[in-house]
């Protein structure tokens, strides 16, 4: 089994990259990264069981085919992922995350590798209260440029798709929760354990607080693109992957009870909108995925607790 990981480094490749030997003994595992976020420590004491290899460079400017040559998966993980401060640096989004994108794809088209695509659930943006892959355009409306490439992206592939062959399933993912050697702190659950743990004020956008949105288990994201392995599920289809919709409140009474007491501010963002909305998962679940429980919340808040434990010792226990 040989799986190349493009932005391996990052909250999500981290991860993966220690859970594939245990997933697939003896596998070989290529992990490609440019440094774009600088996380040597992604890269510190990966288990035994894996013939791992790592490349440093971009997607968009490495001869990729070469690499991709006998793959099973490539896993495309490789973005500028900060959607809120995508706003401030647009045209580099743009330019980095949709090329990174083709070049990937085009390179796993000509090898014939089926390539696992991450997309986001902020490309809805509906008036609906429960949205699904099958919804219309008009329900589709991302609210920043970062979910705006990822449509361009998800569009591209289906293009690649016809024309040229191309194998691959798309998940639009929910906002990840829960731990990883290089985990970042600009997503929800992670920058209000942060800044709960260093006793600033909760950052909090002034319209999201009961407001439903979509959060993905990194435990269940990693089983999802295992299982899409195992299964050979590159169908070129959509899927909605997320572990629960929940309100901003809910995740901050999961940190409350973690990490003590803290202040909540209100903040603008050009980001955020007045709609409510939950997004669907039955067509995943369709295929036999089993998503973890509600209690994965709590499980995941009170480990990136943890991990930040004894940073603030001010912090009231
Ligand atoms: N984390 C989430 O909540 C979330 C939710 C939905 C979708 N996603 C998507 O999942 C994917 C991975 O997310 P993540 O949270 O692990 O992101 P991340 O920012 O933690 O990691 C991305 C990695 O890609 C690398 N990178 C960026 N541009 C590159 C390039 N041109 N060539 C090589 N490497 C490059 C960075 O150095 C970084 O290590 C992204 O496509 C993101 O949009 C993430």
């Amino acid at each position: 089994m040989k799986i190349v990981v493009t932005g391996a480094l990052g909250h999500i490749g981290s991860k993966l990259i220690r859970e594939l030997p245990r997933l697939h003994p003896g596998c070989e595992v290529v992990m490609i990264d440019d440094f774009t976020v600088q996380r040597y420590p992604s890269l510190f004491d990966l288990p035994d069981g894996a013939r791992y290899r790592f490349i440093e460079g971009d997607v968009i400017k490495l001869e990729l085919p070469p690499v991709f040559e006998g793959a099973d998966m490539v896993v495309h993980l490789a973005a500028i992922t900060n959607a809120a401060g995508s706003f401030e640096n647009k045209d580099r989004v743009e330019y980095i995350n949709y090329n990174a994108t083709l070049k990937t794809a085009e390179a796993c088209a000509k090898t014939g590798v089926p390539m696992f695509y991450i997309s986001t659930t902020s490309v809805y943006g509906t008036q609906e209260k429960l949205v699904d892959e099958n919804c219309p355009e008009s329900a589709l409306q991302p609210q920043s440029p970062y979910a705006e490439t990822k449509l361009r992206e998800e569009k591209l592939l289906m293009q690649l798709g016809r024309e040229r062959g191309l194998d691959f399933m798309i998940c639009r993912f929910g906002t990840i929760y829960g731990a990883s050697p290089g985990m970042r702190f600009h997503t929800a659950v992670n920058k209000f354990c942060w800044q709960a743990v260093m006793g600033q004020p909760v950052t909090v956008w002034r319209t999201a607080l009961h407001q439903m949105r979509p959060y993905l288990f990194l435990d269940d994201a990693i089983r999802a693109m295992d299982f899409v392995l195992s299964k050979k599920l590159f169908d070129r289809g959509i899927y909605n992957v997320l572990t629960m919709n929940a309100t901003v409140n809910t995740i901050l009474d999961a940190i409350k009870m973690h990490a003590g007491n803290f202040n909540v501010e209100f903040v603008e963002t050009k980001i955020m909108n007045q709609l409510s909305y939950e997004v669907a998962r039955t067509k995943f679940e369709r295929l036999g995925f089993v998503f973890s429980g509600a209690d994965s919340l709590q499980k995941a808040v009170a480990g990136t607790v943890h991990l930040l434990g004894n940073a603030n010792c001010a912090r009231a226990k």
